[in-house]
């Protein structure tokens, strides 16, 4: 990236969901000559064509119908600046050919208009699929590929680079500290070990949630496995070391805490937060249920409401 941002080259950043394709386009636009000049991030699969064609390329009023008025496109508007064009896969063939012609000409002309109108921007491109293989296949054509993929960066899911929780997680917890008026000083080895078994479908966005979570459920300044969300608990087991270190009883409550607060939502769900009859169903007397449910600070009200539900959908 150090080597990249410098440069004018155009940069195809590949990676799945939440793996930091935008932050890593914005890091390359802030670290490069262009930086004073607009940074204008658009996702080519959030519009039907025809909206993306004129937000890309702008529109002459009367264009169309509805054309009211005169629309400045975005790789006009950022003039000196970079553009994020997300999602380049999706791209359909008469805006790739469109989009190609602008590149190669440096001139966007808008819809509906004479003139041709002189950009300098650098494009920079994000996608979650294998574009090489789409221009391969056809779905992508070959010549956009190769000015658009000058360069191309890999994000790895974040379960191929283990290491980097750790330093995320901190991070995040770091930066919760700052904004809100709460302190959390650390992650505890055991909730370390389960963030590092997990295998993160939603990559470092997903890591960015669970610590967020965390940090608003914690009460004991730290955090710990019964913090996390239990389908990452479970999962994380598997792989959880068993930390013959610590006396039986604290190595057990590791696995023991996640399975009784989930235990106990998921049954409270189930029967509408009516204490009584879950404790029944339980086989426990009601004082020991909700000793148990004051423990990991369920309220019935919360989970009749639903607030629990992370939990019971996992
Ligand atoms: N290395 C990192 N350091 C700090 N935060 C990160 C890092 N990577 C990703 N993030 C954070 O994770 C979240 C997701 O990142 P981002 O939006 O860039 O992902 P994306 O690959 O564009 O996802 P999508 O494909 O869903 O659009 C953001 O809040 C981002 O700030
Ligand atoms: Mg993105």
């Amino acid at each position: 990236m150090e080597k990249v941002a410098d440069t004018d080259s155009s940069v195809v950043i590949e990676g799945e969901t939440g793996t930091g394709k935008e932050l890593i386009a914005k890091c390359l636009h802030r670290n490069s000559p262009r930086r004073s000049q607009p940074f204008l991030p658009i996702n080519c699969g959030a519009l039907p064509e025809h909206l993306l064609e004129s937000e890309l390329f702008g529109h002459e009023r009367g264009a169309f119908t509805g054309a009211y008025t005169k629309k400045i496109g975005l790789l006009e508007c950022a003039q000196g600046g970079t553009v994020l064009l997300d999602e380049i896969s999706t791209l359909s063939p008469n805006l790739q050919v469109k989009l190609l012609r602008v590149l190669q000409e440096r001139q966007v002309r808008r819809v509906g208009g004479q003139e041709t109108i002189d950009i300098d921007i650098r494009v920079i491109s994000a996608t979650n699929e294998n574009l090489e293989e789409s221009a391969t296949r056809g779905t992508f054509r070959k010549d956009l590929y190769y000015r658009l993929n000058v360069i191309t960066i890999s994000l790895p899911p974040l379960r191929e680079r283990v290491e980097d929780t750790p330093l995320l997680a901190e991070h995040f917890l770091e930066v919760l500290n700052k904004e809100r008026q709460k302190s959390v000083e650390r992650i505890s080895k055991e909730a370390m070990d389960i963030l590092q078994g997990y295998d993160w479908p939603g990559n470092v966005r997903e890591l960015q949630n669970v610590i967020d979570r965390a940090f608003s459920l914690t009460d004991s300044g730290m955090i710990t496995p019964s913090d996390l969300p239990a389908h990452l608990v479970r999962r994380g087991m598997a792989v959880l070391p068993i930390d013959t270190q610590r006396p039986f009883k604290q190595a057990k409550k590791v696995y023991i805490e996640p399975f009784e607060r989930e235990y106990l939502t998921k049954l409270l769900m189930e029967c509408r937060g009516n204490v009584s009859r879950s404790a029944k169903r339980a086989g426990l007397d009601r004082s020991s249920f909700q000793r148990l449910m004051k423990k990991y600070g369920i309220q019935s009200s919360n989970v009749r409401l639903g607030f629990c539900s992370t939990e019971i959908r996992s």
